[in-house]
């Protein structure tokens, strides 16, 4: 890919445990292509070499798991915070908290608050997603943990269903959203190049 290409790319990093961030992240990046964008689809792993100043943007689509999202997000959000603080982000976020509507304000959701606080990074846009739930894929020790959180977020709590609570449309929205920021950083930073 030459360099101009390079440029014109965005990186879409994922972490998911069952493959429901993975379906998300796949259906952002399919938005931002549509858009016009190039974008290189990576998950997001302890220790992997990612060269990520060479994109023009950066998209997190992370699930939460008792609490925290992913060690190598921690990780890769210090290593290069002057970077993403200066270049069009995007932080989706996947829960079971979030399929409650009232929940899916960035302010209001804890999970979310506090990874930002923590970090002490401000991306461009903060999409708040709900997950899936999804029984038949747990363990037996996470199936009872996420029957006990269910029953007492009075959510479905029989051990057995599956059921996807994401708003595809408000996804694809936001990776709309997202496209066009990066759009208007490359014009502004062609514009204001020496
Ligand atoms: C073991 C486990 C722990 C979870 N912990 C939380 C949690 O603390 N809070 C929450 O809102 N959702 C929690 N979830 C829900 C997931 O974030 C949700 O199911 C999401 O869709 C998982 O996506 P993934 O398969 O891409 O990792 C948990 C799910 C599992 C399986």
């Amino acid at each position: 890919m030459s360099e101009s290409e390079n440029s014109k790319c965005v990186l879409l990093l994922y972490s998911s445990r069952f493959g429901h961030s993975k379906k998300i992240a796949d259906a952002v990046a399919n938005e931002i292509g549509n858009a016009g964008l190039g974008v290189d689809v990576e998950e997001l792993r302890p220790g992997a070499a990612i060269d990520i100043h060479r994109y023009a943007g950066a998209g997190f689509v992370v699930s939460v798991r008792y609490g925290f999202f992913a060690t190598a997000l921690y990780k890769l959000l210090e290593t290069h915070k002057d970077w993403l603080d200066s270049t069009p982000t995007l932080l989706m976020t996947v829960s079971l908290t979030a399929r409650k509507p009232g929940k899916r304000d960035p302010a209001k959701h804890s999970y979310t608050r506090l990874l930002l606080k923590k970090t002490q990074w401000t991306p461009t846009r903060v999409s708040v997603v709900a997950g899936a739930l999804q029984y038949p894929r747990y363990n037996v020790f996470d199936r009872v943990c996420i029957r006990l959180i269910m029953l007492v977020t009075g959510g479905e709590a029989d051990g057995k269903s599956e059921i996807d609570y994401t708003d595809w449309d408000s996804v694809r929205e936001s990776a709309r959203a997202y496209a066009k920021e990066v759009f208007a950083s490359l014009r502004k930073r062609k514009i204001t190049a020496p």
